[in-house]
């Protein structure tokens, strides 16, 4: 049975404040930039989940796309849209939040929920210029 990566993309909206409390605001300021502003700022994020697996016989799918979006929004993006990183979102709590940290936090929280397909990558775009990838190591 061949094996086909589907890839559902999503957005959204969220605020954070890259900061490490163990740096000076000197070097936080020089490290992080406009990331490190003191009250936070915002970015509008692009999400590419993709899932592996078997194409299902019956349906023709490895995964139904509308479920997996289902699945996303449910997991992550509405519990992290138009909120503030580093206050308001529980799975995020006691992270910096840097693209990278995000999107590791992201995975904890999709992976057991994708099953039986098996979650192989995600991509998460700061920026129409910067994204970063993940794959589960
Ligand atoms: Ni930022």
């Amino acid at each position: 049975m061949p094996l086909v990566t589907v890839t559902r993309r999503l957005t959204f909206n969220a605020a954070h404040r890259v900061h490490n409390a163990a740096l000076s605001d000197e070097e936080n300021a020089r490290l992080f930039g406009k990331c490190n502003n003191p009250n936070g700022h915002g970015h509008n994020y692009t999400l590419d989940v993709s899932v592996r697996g078997p194409i299902d016989e019956r349906t023709g799918y490895v995964l139904d796309l509308g479920v997996l979006r289902q699945v996303v929004e449910e997991r992550v993006v509405n519990r992290i849209d138009h909120k503030h990183l580093n206050l308001d979102v529980d799975f995020m709590r006691g992270v910096n939040p840097t693209s990278e940290n995000i999107v590791v936090a992201i995975w904890r929280e999709l992976e057991p929920a994708v099953r039986p397909g098996t979650l192989v990558r995600l991509v998460l775009w700061e920026t129409p210029n910067n994204y970063v990838e993940y794959t589960g190591e």
